[in-house]
């Protein structure tokens, strides 16, 4: 797909690699760009930047873990733009933690990282099936492929949105709808940059695992992932080849990351 001419929806633009993807998607050319987000300021800094820059777009506050806020954005973008070409599903939390981390912890990142996902599919998939058109854009991470150290509720519900993202891919694809499963590494935002500053051994392990990627980086490869029609979106190349280390041997991918964890933490000593 490209985006040229299309109405997008981008949730969680207010920051990071969704201000990112909304400012890229109107740079090329996109017909208008939703920006939704609960930070509503952060939301309308992103969208007076894309006008500034001669774009089409519109801030919207919303909690994308309420249904009625993802359809209330979703028909936003109807009336302002036309029907939704391009849902990038965006928004998401990294909670801390193992097991027993707190409820509302796990619970938060279940509403964030999987259902608003699935909000999102629902507030736009009738009137895509209707048009045998559209395209599902999730955020997801290498934590759903992999694993995230010191954060078992992100990597648990990230793991969940890749299912979701790949059986809508599955279900869908007849019927003209693409999928897209954004998996980054590390990248510069604020999520990764406070467990960095906070010498957070999941985050110092992501850094440790290859580049942390500006942003701007990552709406690049979007684009790429895009045109090519692809469902697993790398901004990191190698996370193919640690996913496939991990299909292949299970026991000595674990091995390996236990390893990584163990110096990551010794050097905290
Ligand atoms: N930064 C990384 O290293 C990294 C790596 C892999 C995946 N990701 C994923 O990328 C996506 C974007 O994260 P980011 O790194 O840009 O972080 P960020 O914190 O800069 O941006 C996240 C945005 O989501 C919004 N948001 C959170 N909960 C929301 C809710 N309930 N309703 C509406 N908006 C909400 C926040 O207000 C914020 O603007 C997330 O899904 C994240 O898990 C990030």
């Amino acid at each position: 797909m490209r985006v040229s001419d299309k109405v997008v929806v981008v949730t969680g633009g207010a920051s990071g690699i969704g201000a990112a993807l909304a400012r890229r998607f109107s740079r090329e050319g996109a017909f208008g760009v939703v920006v939704a987000d609960r930070d509503v300021e952060g939301a309308r800094d992103t969208a007076s930047e894309i006008a500034r820059a001669g774009g089409r777009a519109l801030a919207v506050g919303a909690d994308v873990t309420v249904e009625a806020d993802v359809q209330a954005v979703v028909a936003t973008a109807v009336d302002t733009f036309g029907p939704v070409d391009l849902m990038c599903s965006n928004a998401g939390v990294l909670r801390a933690g193992g097991a027993d981390a707190p409820d509302q912890d796990w619970a938060d990142s279940w509403a964030v990282n999987v259902m608003a996902h699935v909000y999102a599919a629902r507030a736009v998939l009738p009137s895509m099936l209707e048009r045998g058109d559209g395209y599902l854009l999730h955020t997801c991470s290498a934590a759903g492929l992999l694993t995230s150290p010191g954060a078992a509720p992100y990597a648990v519900t990230k793991h969940a949105g890749v299912a979701l993202a790949e059986w809508l891919a599955l279900s869908h694809a007849g019927h003209g709808i693409k999928v897209s499963a954004l998996c980054p590494q590390g990248v510069r935002t604020p999520m990764l940059v406070g467990g960095l500053e906070h010498d957070d051994v999941g985050a110092l392990v992501v850094a440790a695992s290859g580049n942390v990627l500006e942003p701007d980086d990552v709406a690049d490869a979007v684009i790429a992932g895009l045109d090519a029609e692809r469902f697993l979106i790398l901004p990191h190349p190698e996370v193919a080849e640690f996913e496939r280390r991990r299909a292949q041997d299970h026991d000595r991918w674990l091995a390996g990351m236990r390893r990584l964890v163990a110096t990551t933490s010794e050097r905290l000593r």
